[in-house]
């Protein structure tokens, strides 16, 4: 069976792509016309880049967990809507029917309301990936609370930032998350970052892991005792809250170049339309395939690829709460055999990973089930794309290298599997309804093919951005004022003679190690509080699995006896204060940075220096003081 939305051809992609450039209105209205609304729209799109304001489906009234879950129970209800994967292969697997699942979410959210959770309230999930975090999630769309899932790897004061941007009164935790041979503290965390968020009325804790966890009395609840209150008062309206089209749906912190992580805001029509038309035409997802994304729903991939996408289309959505190397690098191909995966969708960094580990791990395992392979989260390189392409799908599956942002809310630049090629380490060609623009330095549009640039993008597509939570400013400076009426995305990228896009990577002082986005500024600010350092600078450099490696020049205040106990020291302290993910990969002391005269920090050279390129590093003349680079140099690790 394939959807109302669904291309099945080049030729109608060529169409498509067309009209909805000509007439995107007209282009979206018949997308969005077959989901499920309380009541139409009065208007499609209202917008100006300028503020920015965008507005899609103006005066819609919906609710997006009745598209993922109560439309598909008459014809759907026994089939499944989610697979869960245990982190530990010999432990059972879960699988919720969508009758289960709605269920589920109808309980969990008036356990929510019970305790005081409202519509537009800020709901905070900490969890690991355990179905109950799926639950949550949807659970918080049922009733109108804004969900902000925080990925399990980040830290109490990370968390803490979040909780107090946000202002949330809720939080969902677990006791604990497994991943792989690791447990992490979940609530540990919490309540260490609750000690900053006094404003934090309740939190209801998942029991998992049997980690050792503190009850606060009036604060804290068990999730399995609120459930069975409800299911036992057999007190349950089910109803879904009904939403605006443009009412906040969930916030997303993201890292930019300055400042602390910024909440990125998608709102429900828009996101919902394109999150499910981009699911089904990327993938070109037929009814009863497994999808499998690896990601964790921590982060954009996992909102809009493990949950909302594929339940709004009624599709089968595989869910792992490990990691693919452990017990051993064969656990992808496990569950994919396992679970007969049609559609395997992972990012390079892991792909890399299982690389290194050779072909010893793919033996025995039946892969055959594939049909559609997809990468997201960097450029794929192309040794990784090769070895993607002939161990796993054999040669006989599309690689679907999706580009967007969590911003973007869905994917924007990506060829459609068996619609039209696929070119190693190119995203290939823009969705319909999107429109890349390459422009210069001055902002001046680049036509023409075989060129590069600064990747934009012309008009609004249902799921661009909102706005930054609590700073409207701040979304209008990171992404609409560097060029007029453009929305920069921050990536560089190429458009080659066919007019195929690839992109180069960011262009901005962000860095995307293992598929994660830090900003520098982040990780030096971080470094920055250990008490003997002075000042830091950090740059990325290329890393055979990460994509790419955090490098830190650090300035201490005096001589310390013990380099590496002290590059410990400073990589614990970005752990407290940011998370594991952002440690630095190498530290190298120095006693100055390369600066103009103005004070600002060149790091065009310190990137060189930390990619190995020492000889050619540019003009150095407007440095304060050049002798500095010959130190950096010669110091370099
Ligand atoms: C940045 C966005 C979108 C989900 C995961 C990351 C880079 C993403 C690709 C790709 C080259 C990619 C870009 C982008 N990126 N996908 N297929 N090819 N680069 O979301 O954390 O918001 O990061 O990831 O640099 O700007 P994110």
């Amino acid at each position: 069976m394939s959807y109302p939305f669904q291309i099945t051809s080049r030729a109608q992609y060529d169409a498509a792509y067309k009209q909805s450039i000509e007439n995107p209105e007209a282009f979206w209205e018949v997308v969005a016309s077959s989901f499920l609304w309380r009541k139409p729209w009065d208007k499609v799109l209202e917008w100006n880049f300028t503020q920015p304001d965008v507005k899609w489906f103006l005066g819609g009234k919906l609710n997006i967990t009745e598209n993922c879950l109560d439309r598909h129970l008459d014809t759907l209800g026994d089939k499944p809507a989610l697979i869960w994967e245990p982190n530990n292969p010999d432990e059972p697997n879960r699988i919720l029917t969508y009758k289960e699942l709605h269920q589920e979410v109808v309980q969990f959210a008036q356990v929510l309301k019970n305790n005081g959770v409202q519509k537009g309230d800020r709901v905070c999930i900490y969890m690991g990936m355990v179905p109950e975090l799926a639950i949550a999630v949807l659970a918080c769309a049922r009733i109108g609370a804004i969900h902000s899932v925080i990925f399990g790897g980040f830290s109490a004061q990370s968390i803490a930032d979040r909780l107090q941007d946000a202002q949330a009164k809720y939080i969902v935790t677990c006791d604990g998350a497994k991943r792989g041979a690791k447990q992490i503290p979940l609530k540990e965390v919490i309540d260490d970052a609750l000690v900053q968020c006094p404003f934090v009325e309740k939190v209801i804790v998942h029991f998992h892991t049997h980690t050792p966890v503190s009850m606060i009395k009036g604060r804290d609840v068990w999730w399995q005792d609120e459930v069975d209150k409800v299911a036992a008062s057999g007190n349950i309206d089910g109803l879904a809250t009904e939403m605006d089209s443009e009412d906040p749906l969930f916030i997303l912190y993201t890292s930019g170049s300055t400042g602390k992580p910024k909440g990125v805001v998608h709102s429900c029509g828009g996101y919902m339309v394109y999150a499910a038309y981009s699911f089904v035409n990327v993938f070109q997802y037929q009814q009863g395939d497994i999808h499998f994304c690896t990601a964790d729903i921590g982060w954009i991939t996992g909102h809009s690829y493990i949950l909302y996408g594929p339940l709004c289309v009624g599709a089968t959505t595989l869910m792992f709460e490990g990691i693919p190397t452990w017990p051993d690098a064969g656990r992808f191909w496990d569950i994919v055999d396992k679970h007969k995966v049609n559609i395997l969708y992972t990012a390079p960094t892991a792909i890399r990973s299982l690389m290194s580990f050779g072909i010893e791990p793919l033996q025995g395992k039946d892969l055959s089930s594939l049909k559609v392979l997809g990468s997201v989260g960097e450029p794929i390189n192309e040794e990784a794309w090769h070895w993607f392409n002939d161990n796993i799908g054999k040669g006989r599956c599309p690689i679907v290298d999706t580009w967007w942002q969590t911003e973007t809310g869905g994917i924007m630049i990506s060829n459609m599997a068996d619609i039209t090629p696929a070119k190693p380490a190119y995203a290939t060609l823009p969705l319909p309804g999107i429109q890349p623009v390459l422009v210069d330095e001055n902002g001046k549009e680049i036509t023409g093919n075989d060129v590069s640039g600064n990747l934009c993008i012309k008009h609004p597509w249902p799921s661009i951005i909102r706005t930054t939570y609590g700073d409207h400013e701040r979304c209008r400076t990171n992404y609409f004022a560097t060029y007029p009426n453009l929305y920069f995305t921050g990536d560089g990228c190429y458009r080659d003679a066919d007019g195929n896009y690839r992109i180069t990577g960011r262009v901005d002082d962000v860095l995307n190690v293992s598929g994660h986005r830090i900003g520098t500024a982040e990780v030096e600010n971080a470094i920055n509080m250990h008490t003997g350092v002075v000042e830091s600078a950090v740059v990325g450099y290329p890393h055979d699995i990460k994509g790419q490696g955090i490098y830190a020049f650090v300035i201490c205040t005096n001589t310390h006896d013990d380099d590496n106990l002290t590059r410990q020291d400073i990589a614990q302290t970005v752990a407290r204060i940011i998370g594991a993910i952002a440690k630095p990969d190498k530290i190298q002391f120095v006693s100055g940075l390369p600066k103009t005269r103005s004070g600002k920090i060149m790091r065009r050279i310190l990137r060189k220096i930390a990619e190995g390129e020492t000889n050619n590093l540019g003009d150095t003349t407007t440095l304060l003081d050049p002798n500095v680079v010959e130190e950096i140099k010669a110091g370099r690790i």
